[in-house]
């Protein structure tokens, strides 16, 4: 069974005091009023995540991930985070290849796959993030474009590992801009990727979570979350307000 999630990418965000409100706020609507069998992820600062995954310790609903993690386990690298200090913490899932990452800090689907590699040695869930540019799709050449950024960090993995593969499909032009990506078009490129994950994984790829990400908010989630290929959200803006948030959550 493809399993449904809601993970709110807080980016850089609400300083520790209002991380934290927020956190508590979110764990304690989610336990008075999230019924289904949703999982709810909060992506925060690295500062927040001890903190926050306590908060969340004993939810059966919400737990926590990080935003990125370094391609190392330790050592000489002044300013990053392994992903052994995000799991000595609590923390279940990773975002890696966020468009932002890749875009201002130059993220190769090279690099991805090492870090990839890390999170699934260490027992996280990756959540991994691919789309386009606008550009890129009005020229038609999206499809091929999110299908490489997969086949190159992902498709080195086994099936048993592949397993354990969030894919959060994101289009650039819909990130932060209140345009989302309509139903149809979400569905669309959902349908295309489960596709080619299933050609070269079988069964697991058809069974793999893919998350649509890109201003979701509570008025489209309904319409987002009924389409048959997709999973859930990874969800920015709207996942900045405790009651907006869990109202995605409780949309499926
Ligand atoms: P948004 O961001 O919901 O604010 O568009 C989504 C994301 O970047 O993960």
């Amino acid at each position: 069974m493809r399993k449904k999630i809601v993970a709110g990418n807080w980016k850089m965000n609400k300083n520790f005091e209002d991380g934290l409100k927020l956190a508590t706020e979110v764990v304690n609507i989610a336990a008075a009023e999230v019924t289904n069998d949703v999982s709810i992820v909060l992506c925060t600062p690295f500062i927040h995540l001890a903190a926050v995954s306590k908060i969340a310790e004993g939810s059966p609903k919400v737990s926590t991930g990080a935003q990125n993690i370094y391609t190392k386990e330790s050592g000489a690298y002044t300013g990053e985070i392994s992903i052994d200090m995000v799991k000595s913490v609590g923390t279940k899932y990773v975002i890696i290849g966020h468009s932002e990452r890749r875009e201002y800090f130059n993220e190769t689907n090279a690099q991805l796959a090492e870090k990839l590699n890390l999170i699934l040695k260490n027992g996280l869930t990756p959540i991994f993030c691919c789309g386009e540019t606008l550009a890129q799709r009005e020229k038609g050449i999206h499809i091929d474009f999110v299908k490489a950024q997969l086949s190159e960090s992902l498709f080195h993995l086994s099936d048993e590992d592949f397993a354990k593969v969030v894919v959060a499909y994101e289009p650039i032009w819909a990130i932060g801009t209140g345009v989302t990506a309509t139903s149809a078009q979400a569905q669309d490129m959902h349908a295309e990727l489960r596709k080619y994950l299933a050609s070269k994984y079988g069964k697991v790829g058809e069974n793999t979570s893919i998350l649509y990400g890109g201003s979701a908010k509570p008025s489209n989630a309904k319409e987002l979350f009924a389409c048959p290929d997709i999973d859930g959200g990874l969800i920015g803006g709207a996942s900045l307000v405790a009651r907006d948030f869990i109202d995605i959550s409780k949309a499926f």
